[in-house]
């Protein structure tokens, strides 16, 4: 049986992976996860520079998932280099490293420190929705989608997979823009814009006001966008949101994903993605699927 997957010409153990900043750099969940046992790990998104991030309270929960205003908080590209890309090295999994900016110029001089360090992909986050320029801005108008996937390939020495935002009225129009800027992959779904009120103080739960839902209420939203990319596309998906077992995992690849990144979950179960992958394996030998291939778009009409 195989599980292995190409994504973007990098081979992946299996289709399994984790969804940029729930995961850290994998050091936090190394006791909980055999890091060698899943098919990539995706780091919380790295700047140029040190960011601190939004105000706090900056998380909140929610029917069916949670929200989130973290405003990508990390040590920038420096110490990432130093502490987090050898921590990652130490095992058999692919690493993708998340990128975010402010502006294309922030985001290429990350790009460009990542070139000759052992990464094996980059995720380039278009779709933050908690930072005020940058992230979204980018992410919601397809000529600058376009423009920015162009000049970020420019540069890049990895495979680039840019990552699209829900927060749009078409995601086949976002989705087209990048793979016609020269995109490898794309990922999918990043948070959707929320808000939640505490009617005791009458306050917003967020000090920013709006944050990031993510997931199982997500879930379907995800599966019906993934789906309609995959029609639109020839490059491969990295499918999310609210994947919280291997049913949700096995549903988000039958829609087109190659890959599927597991987010919110790990929260309340650190050892998830551990029984995403058994449960793939599983439902392969139930159905006797010998490649895991066979099930990527694999989704038609009863
Ligand atoms: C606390 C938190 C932090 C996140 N940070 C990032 C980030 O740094 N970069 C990014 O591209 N996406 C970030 N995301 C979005 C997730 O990677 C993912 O796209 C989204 O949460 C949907 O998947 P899920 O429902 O499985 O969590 C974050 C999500 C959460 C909940």
């Amino acid at each position: 049986m195989n599980m292995k997957v190409d994504l973007c010409g990098v081979t992946l153990n299996n289709p399994v992976m984790t969804a940029s900043g729930t995961f850290g750099a994998g050091e936090e969940y190394s006791e909980f996860v055999d890091l060698n046992r899943l098919g990539a790990v995706v780091t919380k998104g790295v700047a140029n520079v040190p960011w601190e991030g939004n105000p706090t309270p900056r998380v909140a929960e929610v029917y069916g998932g949670m929200l989130n205003a973290i405003g990508l908080q990390n040590p920038g590209i420096d110490l990432f280099i130093e502490r987090d890309i050898p921590f990652l090295k130490k095992y058999d999994t692919r690493i993708v490293v998340n990128v975010c900016g402010h502006t294309t110029s922030e985001y290429i001089e990350v790009v460009d420190r990542l070139a000759d360090q052992p990464v094996d992909l980059l995720e380039i986050n278009i779709s933050c929705p908690n930072v005020k320029e940058g992230g979204i801005a980018f992410g919601q108008n397809p000529k600058m989608v376009e423009d920015i996937t162009r000049e970020i390939k420019a540069h890049a020495k990895q495979p680039v997979i840019m990552k699209l935002s829900p927060n749009v009225t078409d995601i086949t129009e976002m989705a087209r823009a990048a793979e016609a800027g020269g995109a490898d992959g794309l990922s999918l779904i990043n948070t959707l814009t929320g808000m939640k009120i505490d009617i005791h103080r009458r306050t917003f739960a967020l000090a920013n006001r709006t944050g990031g839902m993510s997931g199982p209420a997500v879930h379907p939203v995800a599966v019906r966008m993934v789906y309609q990319t995959a029609q639109a596309v020839n490059i491969p998906i990295v499918g999310m949101g609210g994947i919280m077992n291997a049913d949700d995992a096995i549903e988000m690849i039958l829609a087109g994903a190659t890959a599927v990144s597991v987010g919110t979950a790990n929260f309340t179960n650190p050892q998830v993605t551990m029984e995403i992958v058994d449960g793939i394996r599983d439902y392969m030998e139930r159905y006797q699927v010998k490649d895991i291939k066979e099930l990527v778009g694999a989704v038609h009409d009863r």
